[in-house]
């Protein structure tokens, strides 16, 4: 059967690379970019591949079911790689709902018109759910999230990404639909919204604002480069066992305080400064509420099992970030502009 692959979300940051590496790699693949384009939506990501004969895009909200139908019937939809999601934290802390709605309901009306599309041969199709971390809580200062690790979310944003696993998992066992999913740590990387952590620093250096670090910067993520996270979607998209889970991530945890302070050297450095002049941006600001101590993904699996691997070191992939953003200025301010910049406004004026 010719693959016909809806990529929900793509015009997002890590759906983006998602898109580009299947439209690149698999030029007999029909990838279908399905987005409504949000405020973290932004089609520019993808200039470079708009016109390859493969690509295709669809401006839809997955809230709307008659519309995806359409889609389903137009591109004859063989597969789902499901990214769309609402993905901020703090979104989530003041606008619940919202994550409701595209997180769980979104996900939902993407089973069922796959389901009913697919339910006479559920094993020539697969739905790829690309969920987080942090479905697993938070952790104390040792140990690591398994696949068996019990879900435990804090945010209503981890909230609703636990319970859309759990939609994918009860279609797989209901209805006996194909499904993955993949558990992966925080990503950084080109293209990444600057609202969350590393490219909102980066951000705020080449401006010379304040850096807000939450509490007392004490918060440890695993980060990993978000084309390996795109790698390990393209593995477990083929070759993952059906009806399986994946954790994905770097086995590289990092300090909050410690990566703000590497990332002032590098950018000091970058940007001809005095060392130690972009440190003195640091502002230590109100805690998130229900802030998450610790990440740390166990991705044994994925290397045992499937071969996956990250390929690229931190300090690789943090020098090609923080030149990326430098070389895409532009980007930054138009993405830094209008409804997002009220929001950004609103989101710090109490702190
Ligand atoms: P993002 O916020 O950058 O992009 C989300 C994309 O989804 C945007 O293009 C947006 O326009 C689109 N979208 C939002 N609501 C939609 C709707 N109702 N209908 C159609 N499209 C809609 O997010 P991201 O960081 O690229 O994350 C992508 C996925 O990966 C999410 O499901 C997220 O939970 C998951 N994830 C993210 C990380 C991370 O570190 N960013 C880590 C692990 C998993
Ligand atoms: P973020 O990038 O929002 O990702 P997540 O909350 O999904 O892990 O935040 C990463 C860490 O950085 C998290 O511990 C919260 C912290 N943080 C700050 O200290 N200041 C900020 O302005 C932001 C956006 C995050």
């Amino acid at each position: 059967m010719p693959k016909h692959i809806l990529i929900t979300g793509g015009a997002g940051f890590i759906g983006s690379h998602v898109v580009r590496l299947f439209v690149n790699n698999y030029p007999d693949y029909k990838i279908i970019n399905l987005d409504a384009l949000t405020y973290a939506g932004n089609l520019e990501n993808l200039k470079d591949i708009e016109h390859a004969p493969n690509y295709f895009f669809e401006k839809v909200n997955i809230l709307d079911a008659a519309a995806l139908e359409t889609v389903f019937e137009k591109h004859e939809v063989s597969d789902v790689i499901h990214l769309a999601a609402e993905s901020h934290v703090d979104r989530s802390i003041s606008s619940p709902l919202d994550f409701v709605y595209t997180n769980i309901i979104g996900t939902v009306n993407l089973l069922n018109i796959a389901r009913h599309r697919w339910k006479d041969n559920y094993a020539a199709h697969r739905f790829h759910h690309v969920s987080t971390d942090e479905v697993f809580g938070t952790l104390g200062d040792t140990g690591f999230f398994t696949e068996t690790t019990s879900y435990s979310p804090n945010s209503p944003y981890s909230a609703s990404k636990a319970s859309s696993d759990h939609f994918v998992r009860a279609y797989g066992e209901t209805y006996g639909m194909g499904y993955v999913i993949t558990n992966c740590s925080n990503n950084y990387g080109p293209n990444h919204f600057p609202e969350k952590l590393i490219p909102l620093f980066i951000n705020n250096i080449i401006n010379n604002k304040p850096l807000p670090v939450y509490g007392k910067g004490e918060n440890t993520r695993d980060w990993l480069f978000v084309i390996d996270h795109a790698r390990a979607i393209d593995t477990v998209f083929h070759h993952g066992k059906n009806h399986d889970s994946y954790n994905v991530g770097g086995f590289n945890e990092w300090k909050n305080l410690d990566l703000v302070k590497l990332l002032c050297q590098l950018m000091d450095d970058r940007l001809g400064r005095a060392p130690g002049t972009s440190e003195q941006l640091i502002n230590y600001v109100t805690d998130r509420p229900g802030h998450d101590l610790r990440y740390a993904i166990d991705a044994s699996k994925i290397n045992r099992e499937l071969g996956w691997s990250p390929s690229v070191t931190f300090e690789e992939g943090l020098g090609r970030t923080i030149d990326w953003y430098l070389q895409n200025t532009e980007w930054l301010q138009h993405v830094t502009s209008g409804d997002y910049q009220k929001y950004y406004e609103g989101l710090y004026a109490g702190r």
